[in-house]
């Protein structure tokens, strides 16, 4: 049987003590009137992990982290783990957003790495796919995403039916430049059959899209049959946008 869709929001590394507070009580608010049928998270910058958590208790609102360590423990300076998100109450762990890819170096290997770890520690991974506008000019997208996919399926064995896959051309993200829904749906039918080839669980696991979906596009991505929901940056820092998007899925 299908999930209900997941609305996550990626808040990247925007927020403040008072931005986060005023932003999380709009959401929250808003959930409670509307009795959302989505799951709904947000995946907030680790400084403000607890914040979010006591503003999200007794709530429909989970919370989420951006990265986490593929170490369990030790000297690796700055790098936050697994054990840690658990003790403060998160339930997804992006790994392998393009942005850690391009600017921290982040290989296929490492992001699996990070998924196995947040499983075993009871975190669900959204697992990070997409290609770039030179790849998918050069017709590389289905061999980019799979090859991707493909290094977690390896490494997570039976925890691949408790990972979320979210596609997010890099091309679309932060652009304002969206996939269109046929052009989402193509990729995400073909890593759903990738899933399915893996496991037979691969209808439950979800598979986001992400990049530049906003409050007027959301409900056209929303709908295709293989778009099981959204990981939302920009409009995830505004509380009627991101509401807009919750009452679009289902
Ligand atoms: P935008 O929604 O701002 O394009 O960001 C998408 C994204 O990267 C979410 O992880």
């Amino acid at each position: 049987m299908k999930k209900s869709q997941l609305i996550a929001g990626n808040w990247k590394m925007n927020g403040s003590l008072a931005a986060n507070e005023a932003l999380v009580r709009a959401v929250v608010a808003g959930l409670a009137g509307g009795g959302a049928a989505c799951r709904v998270a947000v995946c907030v910058p680790s400084p403000y992990l607890a914040q979010v958590r006591s503003l999200c208790e007794g709530s429909a609102l989970e919370l989420g982290a951006q990265d986490v360590s593929r170490h369990g423990q030790g000297a690796y300076t700055g790098e936050v783990s697994a054990a840690m998100l658990e003790e403060f109450g998160v339930r997804y762990a992006i790994v392998g957003h393009s942005e850690r890819r391009q600017y921290h170096g982040e290989s296929d290997s490492v992001v699996a790495d990070k998924a196995r770890a947040a499983l075993a520690h009871g975190i669900t991974p959204i697992v990070c796919v997409g290609e770039t506008l030179a790849e998918r000019e050069a017709g590389q997208t289905a061999s980019v995403v799979r090859r991707q996919l493909a290094a977690v399926i390896d490494a997570v064995g039976d925890g691949l039916a408790r990972i979320v896959v979210a596609y997010e051309p890099v091309w679309a993200i932060g652009t304002g430049r969206t996939a269109t829904p046929e052009q989402a749906q193509q990729v995400h039918a073909a890593l759903r059959a990738q899933l399915r080839a893996a496991t037979a669980q691969a209808d439950g696991v979800a598979i986001l899209y992400g990049g530049s979906m906003n409050a007027a596009n959301a409900a056209s991505l929303l709908a295709q049959p293989d778009i099981d929901g959204g990981l939302i940056g920009g409009a995830s820092l505004k509380a009627p946008d991101f509401l807009q998007i919750i009452a679009a899925a289902h």
